[in-house]
């Protein structure tokens, strides 16, 4: 008989606490190996987007890493169909290099994981933690555990914590919609066309560095549900959740467009989903505009 695994457990946490460590850890190798690995590699992952050789040496370095833990069951990635299964007890997946297609302009990218008590594909209130790592200017990392948001900058393997309350500010200022307006239906177009005039455009293309900002400065990002693509583009276990969970820890909203994205019951381990992030009163006006 199984036991009941007591999510709140200090085994659990210290699995949670070793699994950021080695995310930290990882770091270094992952950013020597984008500048080593800018080409395309010739395959598409299981959400059917192309693969940069980069994607998969990070996938590799994280998943390596990370299976090592003896506290982690497995290990799942954007990258790779099936989820990597070892003895423990929690459950990784990861975005191993998101918004990679900022690597030829050498723009802003990073890294999602979440950390789950229950094999993805699993309804985001799984979720134990959750955070994303920005290489940027400045490599950071944004964790949410325990009902609270930290931000901390990496150095060599290691991190220093730089803010312990990281909170959506109450004023928002900007907003980020991927997609394209000529993509939009004409529900998020009216919401946009509302949007735009309030708040100011700051868009990078990087879910990672997108979402920094909505941290920052308050507003709304979203890569909405397309004419042409209803499920969007987004992938439910490895952005969608793992976002949600740092927006609601952070004082802010997540949405499908009509309930929160750590309620929606996830069918399939890659599965994309429409998503709206940011201040609660943004995401309640625009689920009153998307039917
Ligand atoms: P990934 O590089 O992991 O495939 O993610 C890219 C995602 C996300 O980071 C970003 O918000 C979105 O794609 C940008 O899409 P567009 O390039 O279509 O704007
Ligand atoms: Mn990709
Ligand atoms: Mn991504
Ligand atoms: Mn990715």
């Amino acid at each position: 008989m199984s036991k009941s695994l007591d999510t709140s457990t200090t085994e659990a946490e210290q699995t949670v606490t070793e699994v950021i460590d080695g995310i930290v850890e990882t770091t270094p190798d992952v950013r020597r190996a984008v500048a080593d690995h800018r080409g395309q590699s010739n395959s598409v992952n299981p959400s059917g987007d192309d693969q940069l050789a980069a994607d998969l040496r990070a996938d590799e370095l994280f998943e390596q890493r990370l299976l090592g833990i003896d506290g982690v069951a497995t290990y799942a990635s954007e990258e790779r169909a099936e989820v990597k299964a070892t003895d423990g007890r929690l459950h990784v997946a990861m975005d191993p290099l998101d918004g990679s297609s900022n690597l030829e302009p050498n723009s802003g990218m990073g890294t999602i994981f979440g950390v789950y008590s229950e094999r993805p594909p699993t309804v985001g209130t799984n979720l134990l933690a959750a955070g994303f790592v920005i290489y940027g200017p400045i490599t950071s990392m944004v964790v949410a555990r325990k009902g609270g948001v930290s931000e901390y900058i990496l150095e060599d393997g290691d991190k220093r914590m730089v803010d312990d309350d990281v909170t959506v500010p109450d004023d928002p200022t900007v907003f980020g919609f991927g997609g394209g307006i000529d993509s939009w239906t004409d529900e998020f177009a009216a919401y946009a066309e509302e949007i735009r005039h309030e708040l100011k455009l700051r868009y990078g293309g990087a879910m990672v560095a997108d979402i920094n900002q909505i941290l920052t400065y308050g507003g709304v990002f979203s890569y909405p549900e397309l004419e042409s693509r209803p499920e969007g583009k987004l992938r439910l276990q490895f952005e969608g959740q793992p976002m949600a969970y740092i927006l609601e820890s952070a004082g802010g909203r997540s949405s499908n467009g009509e309930q929160s994205l750590l309620e929606v019951e996830p069918d399939e381990l890659h599965e994309r989903t429409p998503l709206y992030l940011g201040n609660d009163d943004l995401i309640d006006r625009l689920e009153s505009n998307i039917d």
